[in-house]
């Protein structure tokens, strides 16, 4: 449907069923709300300037038969199954709005609510509960509490001589405070990273990170990959606990840094919010993920049960909740729906790909009118795991080269000496050398006799390993093989990786119907894709072969997803979209895999 607000003008797409209020909230048109969208605060009113919108059953109760032929409806209520224009008034309040994701203008409407609340003293003309005493306060919202909450809840009213704050998550009342304290509201957003575990400290009044602490996922010592880790629960039946364990350690300490950090008192986060590959987040669930190992590839659940943040171990306001991004397959998971959430790929009009370049890549290619997503197994050259001189992007990894006539220039993280090379470093070498051709299109080393022809400065780095050809990038001492060089091996890896992730892109295109060059923009996404140098991807031949800016490293959008997540319900109300409207194609089995993925193994030329 078309939807156009009027007076800003702004026109925007959206399917069929969309209520108006998201329609206009993920645009970024604010409309006045404070029940979260509930249909209780009848503040979202618009006025319905041309197409059909049905009356809905709140809207009556919010204004008079009058104003309903004029055509004023309850945004929130209202879905939008026909093109409409539709009149929004100026807000009441200016809402607040954060920048976060790829250039996301987010209108801050967070789930955790606080409403400060001087309650009327019971009498005996007056014996309403105590519960009811802070729902009629309450009056646009209408939370649900539990009985873990009666128990300190008459006793905070009293000791607080009926001056409370009322803390509200997305549907339920979960705490009642004495005083004030609606200044101070917090939540973490959390993308646990089959590698790195990422903690944002989110403050709910600003918007802003008010802490952001990252640490290696305690998994790590369980394997490199999800396989090897969920091959582990398959060997040793304890494994599942331990594992499941080590995840909540790991964001039980990150919860400890950001608080001490910020100087925030760990029950004043009244939140979480949890992105992560299908596979951690089963298994910091404690759910066994062998289906999702072996074909046909079954999750648990695309959409997780309602959970709390004590369930991952972490230690917060005790009924905090706990939002699990949703995943699409198996091996398309909820960082990669947190990604498409940060960049906008399903609402926006250019045609864009996202690449999470990893071990397993997720691509996804589309605009608002349809986008399909696929998972590219590239295997581990990217982790660098299986290249002779690979390592982490740690200090004394080589993380990019260039060579200058006959010159080689090294980037090393740190101020160190190279030790190795990293997922970054692997790309740029074998880039740069297809570029001064001592790597044939097939990806062989060219023999040493033409080297020695067309570069001779660097002829003598093309040597041996025992019996295998390499390309010295730093020499340690004469010895060839104690310094850090690109086997003829390690090419062939980045050729299967590569080739991979360039299959699946072009399947994704082929079903699409449309041409490489009518992306108007790739993005690099995952902590590997951002530091891939953009002309290296395309030299290689990973992304189509694109003007340089129109290629964006653009950085872990899956913590911004997760972090968007906290900022506005609304926005999280999206996640269920993307699972509705993105198509998920599985690579496995499809008959022309392999015909394309022989044809990408080749540099471009
Ligand atoms: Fe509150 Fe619509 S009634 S947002």
């Amino acid at each position: 449907m078309r939807l156009r607000f009027v007076p800003e003008g702004a026109e925007v797409r959206v399917p069929s069923g969309t209520p108006v209020f998201d329609a206009a909230s993920w645009n970024g048109i604010a409309i006045d709300s404070t029940c979260g969208g509930h249909g209780t605060c009848k503040k979202c009113r618009v006025r319905v300037v041309s197409g059909e919108l049905p009356v809905d059953t709140v809207d009556p109760r919010a204004f008079t038969a009058e104003e309903l032929r004029d055509g004023w409806r309850l945004a929130c209520r209202a879905s939008a199954r026909d093109d409409l224009v539709v009149e929004v008034p100026p807000l009441q309040t200016r809402p607040k709005a954060a920048l976060a994701g790829v250039g996301r203008h987010v209108i801050l409407r967070p789930s955790v609510q606080k409403r400060h609340l001087l309650l009327p003293e019971p009498s005996l003309e007056d014996q309403r509960p105590d519960l009811q005493r802070v729902l009629d306060a309450l009056d646009d919202l209408e939370p649900k509490a539990s009985i873990e909450l009666l128990r300190t809840l008459g006793g905070t009213m009293r000791a607080a001589d009926f001056d409370v704050t009322a803390v509200i998550c997305d549907e339920d009342l979960i705490d009642l405070e004495p005083g004030d304290t609606t200044d101070r509201r917090f939540a973490i957003a959390f993308d646990l990273g089959t590698t790195t575990v990422v903690a944002t400290l989110v403050d709910l009044e600003s918007g802003q990170p008010a802490a952001v602490r990252s640490m290696l996922n305690r998994q790590q010592p369980f394997g490199a990959d999800v396989i090897t880790r969920i091959s582990t629960t398959m060997l040793d039946p304890q494994a599942l606990s331990t594992l499941q364990e080590r995840a909540h350690e790991t964001m039980a300490e990150l919860t400890e840094e950001v608080c001490a950090e910020a100087g925030v008192d760990p029950a004043e986060i009244y939140e979480i919010t949890v992105c992560g590959n299908v596979t951690m987040m089963q298994l910091a669930l404690g759910i066994d993920p062998e289906p999702l190992s072996m074909a046909p590839f079954i999750v648990a659940a695309h959409s997780f049960p309602s959970a709390r943040a004590r369930d991952f171990g972490v230690q917060v306001h005790p009924r905090a909740p706990a939002f699990i991004f949703p995943s699409l397959g198996a091996y398309v998971g909820g960082d990669i729906v947190a990604g498409m959430l940060a960049t906008g790929l399903t609402r926006d009009r250019r045609l864009r790909m996202f690449i999470d370049v990893g071990t397993n890549s997720e691509i996804a290619v589309g605009s608002n009118e349809r986008v399909l997503a696929c998972a590219a197994p590239a295997g581990p050259a990217f982790e660098a795991a299986q290249i002779k001189c690979g390592m982490r992007a740690a200090e004394g990894a080589i993380e990019g080269v260039r060579i200058d006539d006959d010159d080689i220039g090294l980037e090393v993280i740190g101020s160190t000496d190279a030790v190795g090379i990293c997922g970054s470093g692997l790309v740029d070498a074998v880039a740069e050398l297809v570029r001064c051709e001592l790597l044939d299109h097939t990806g062989r080393f060219v023999p040493d006799e033409l080297a020695a022809e067309i570069h001779p400065g660097l002829a003598s780095r093309l040597t041996r390993v025992g019996k295998e050809r390499v390309f010295v990038l730093h020499w340690r001492g004469d010895d060839p093989s104690a310094s850090v060089f690109l086997s003829q091996r390690d090419v062939r890896e980045l050729q299967f990786a590569k080739a991979s992730i360039a299959t699946g892109w072009h399947i994704l295109l082929r079903e699409l119907g449309i041409e490489a060059g009518d992306i108007s923009q790739v993005l690099l996404a995952g902590s590997f894709g951002a530091y891939l140098t953009p002309l290296s991807a395309v030299r290689i031949g990973l992304v189509p072969k694109l003007a340089l800016p129109r290629i964006i490293s653009a950085g872990n959008v899956a913590g911004e997803g997760a972090k968007i997540a906290t900022l506005s319900y609304r926005e999280r109300a999206e996640t269920q979209s993307i699972l509705r409207e993105v198509e998920y194609v599985e690579l496995s089995g499809r008959a022309d895999f392999n015909d394309l993925f022989v044809d990408q193994l080749a540099f471009p030329g």
